[in-house]
């Protein structure tokens, strides 16, 4: 993956945000945190949250961070079996942990998994579409010469799999009137920012994913679940084995989002938790 285009200032940002609506009579206790209604957040230890390849990379990251706010988490893999070193990992370091069998583009794997889910812990109150493919990496592929396999390929991951989880998730957050989605973006999909062609499937597929972000935070706007993007930044990972910035500092705006109060932003898209423009 090349890396990205440098960042700009954030002035002349069309970033979205708001509080969601809320019904008359609900009170926040000062932190924006619903302390009536149906809208109550759910404390720390009781929320779930699924991240979706979340057994290695930035993914597992956010799984392990979420871990110690002391959420439980599950794991979404391709291959269960092969992540149990990980659910291992966050276990000995005390948190609830299992991993799920989750392949995005699978038909009917993010129903399943969202399924297994509530089967274990009964609640899905968090939705990381960390889940990802970069495949088109200058100079072997010109937005002017497509290869349209390997854009529709791309699409299919960082665009269709992430629709399909929210799809599936949806409903389980919407039975407890709270939920919060985040979808993992990426600077290159700044249409502001872009001043070269490299990688056109991948910034094509997660400048679609804002826009989708920004539909989705719309049509749940009065049910309580939060939907932001966020650039994780140029981090070292199997995608950007060249990158500097370590998962840890890669991990932290998907978990700030993750773990938004209930006034907190909605159909935003973020870096280093601040607005970045579309
Ligand atoms: N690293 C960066 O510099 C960077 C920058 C901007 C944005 N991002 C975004 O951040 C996210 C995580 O990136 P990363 O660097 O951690 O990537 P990574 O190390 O390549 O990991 C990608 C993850 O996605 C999973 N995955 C891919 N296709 C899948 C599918 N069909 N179903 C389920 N899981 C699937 C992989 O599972 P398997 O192990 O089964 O292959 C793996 O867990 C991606 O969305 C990426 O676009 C990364």
């Amino acid at each position: 993956m090349p890396s990205p285009v440098p960042r700009r200032g954030i002035s002349g940002s069309c970033v979205r945000t708001g509080s969601p609506q809320r019904s008359p009579g609900h009170e926040t206790n000062g932190e924006g945190d619903l302390v009536t209604g149906p809208e109550s957040t759910p404390s720390a230890t009781d929320r779930v949250a699924l991240v979706t390849g979340g057994n290695r990379g930035i993914g597992f990251e956010i799984a392990r961070q979420l871990g110690a706010a002391g959420l439980r988490v599950a794991l979404g893999c391709r291959r269960p079996a092969d992540a149990a070193d990980r659910v291992t990992a966050l276990r000995d370091a005390g948190t609830e942990a299992t991993a799920v069998e989750l392949d995005v583009i699978a038909p009917g794997s993010p129903g399943r998994a969202v399924a297994t889910v509530m089967e274990v812990y009964g609640r899905l109150d968090v939705l990381v579409n960390n889940a990802g493919i970069a495949i088109d990496a200058w100079p072997s592929h010109r937005p002017s010469e497509p290869d349209l396999d390997r854009v529709r390929t791309t699409i299919e991951t960082n665009l269709f799999g992430a629709w399909a989880c929210v799809g599936a998730a949806v409903p389980a957050m919407r039975a407890n009137r709270y939920g919060r989605i985040v979808n993992l973006s990426s600077t290159m999909a700044s249409i502001e920012l872009t001043d070269d062609p490299r990688s056109p499937a991948y910034r094509v597929s997660k400048s679609a994913l804002n826009m989708l972000t920004v539909v989705v935070a719309e049509d749940l706007r009065a049910d309580g679940i939060l939907v932001n993007a966020a650039s994780p930044g140029y981090t070292r990972s199997d995608m950007s084995p060249k990158a500097t910035r370590p998962v840890e500092d890669g991990a932290d705006t998907p978990v700030w989002l993750a773990t938004l109060p209930n006034d907190g932003p909605t159909g935003g898209f973020f870096y280093e938790r601040e607005p970045l423009p579309w």
